[in-house]
Order: C-alpha cells, then sequence, then structure tokens
C-alpha cells in the first residue's frame, strides 16, 4: 500500500477535513497531513497553531502524521517517498480546480492524485467560510471540533 499526502491550508482544519483524514487512513499505509501555504489565502492562525490542532485531531490514527510545508507540493510529497496525493471534493467548483492542479503536479514529477468525495453533510463546509461566520460572531461548532471552535473564539474575543 502507498505513502499519501493529504495537504491544504487547514485554517482551521474542520469536521470536513477530519472525515477525509479518517478515509484515507483506512485507504494508505501512511497518511501525512501536511500543511501548506496557499498563496491565494490570508491565515488566520500561524503554523505552529495549525499544527496543533492537526495533532489533536489525528489522535486517534496510528498511522497519520502531521508535517508542515512551505514550497511545492510535489516536492515535498518526493521528500516524503510519498506517492500519491489525497484531495477531498465537495462540489464541481472542486473538482475543476483540483483537476487542473492534479494534472500540473503529475506532469511535474508523476505523483498521483486520488479523490475522495466529502461526505454529503460536509459538503458545505470551508474553512474560508467559517473563519469568516467567526469572525462576525456567527455560530460555528457544528462545522469544527470543540478544541478548534475555542480557539476561533479566542481569536476574536
Ligand atoms: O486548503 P487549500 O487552501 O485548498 O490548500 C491548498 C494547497 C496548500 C494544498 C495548495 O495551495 C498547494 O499545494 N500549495 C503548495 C504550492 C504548490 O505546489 N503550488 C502548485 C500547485 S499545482
Amino acid at each position: 500500500m502507498a505513502k499519501a499526502v493529504f495537504p491544504g491550508s487547514f485554517d482551521p482544519p474542520t469536521i470536513g477535513h477530519l472525515d477525509v483524514i479518517a478515509r484515507a487512513a483506512g485507504a494508505f499505509e501512511e497518511l501525512i497531513v501536511a500543511a501548506g501555504v496557499n498563496q491565494s489565502k490570508n491565515r488566520l492562525f500561524s503554523d505552529a497553531e495549525r499544527v496543533e490542532m492537526l495533532t489533536e485531531l489525528v489522535e486517534p490514527f496510528a498511522n497519520v502524521r502531521i508535517a508542515t510545508f512551505d514550497g511545492l507540493l510535489v516536492d515535498f510529497c518526493t521528500e516524503q517517498g510519498a506517492s500519491v496525493i489525497v484531495k477531498g471534493l465537495r462540489t464541481a467548483a472542486d473538482y475543476d480546480y483540483e483537476l487542473q492542479m492534479a494534472h500540473l503536479n503529475r506532469r511535474m514529477t508523476g505523483v498521483d492524485t486520488v479523490f475522495l468525495p466529502s461526505a454529503p453533510e460536509h459538503g458545505f463546509i470551508s474553512s474560508s467560510w467559517v473563519k469568516e461566520i467567526a469572525k462576525l460572531g456567527g455560530e460555528v461548532s457544528s462545522f469544527v471540533t470543540a478544541s478548534v471552535h475555542a480557539r476561533l473564539l479566542a481569536k476574536h474575543r
């Protein structure tokens, strides 16, 4: 079985991410959840905070570990000896965006991408919307774990 990388901004991680992690952990020998930098997004949480949140999230999974990367995802996969990238897909818009990256990543180093459809009940959850709703005082506790929720509240206190 292959070693896989599940990359993302995880700013913050949501229960949608947790679902993908749980399913990918069952499908691959080893899963590296890698917090990277999306150049087009502003971040709320630092690298250290994102690692802490993710470490708590993956605690139940023996074959999952956390890492950060700040360069190209394909270079990180090569360094780690991972042959597969895992991505969750919520919508057709996700598919269009992710398909282009999957083709580019495969062309660059041969690393393949496996898409997991998000659970239907999580299909509308995104870190960006969770951040905005929390910032404006809305209720986001059903979209993130209790620990992440506490951190979001602390950011906006
Ligand atoms: O959760 P996100 O914001 O959708 O995660 C995006 C991320 C960090 C996985 C993506 O931006 C990424 O892979 N960044 C690393 C830089 C890179 O490899 N860019 C070229 C992609 S073809």
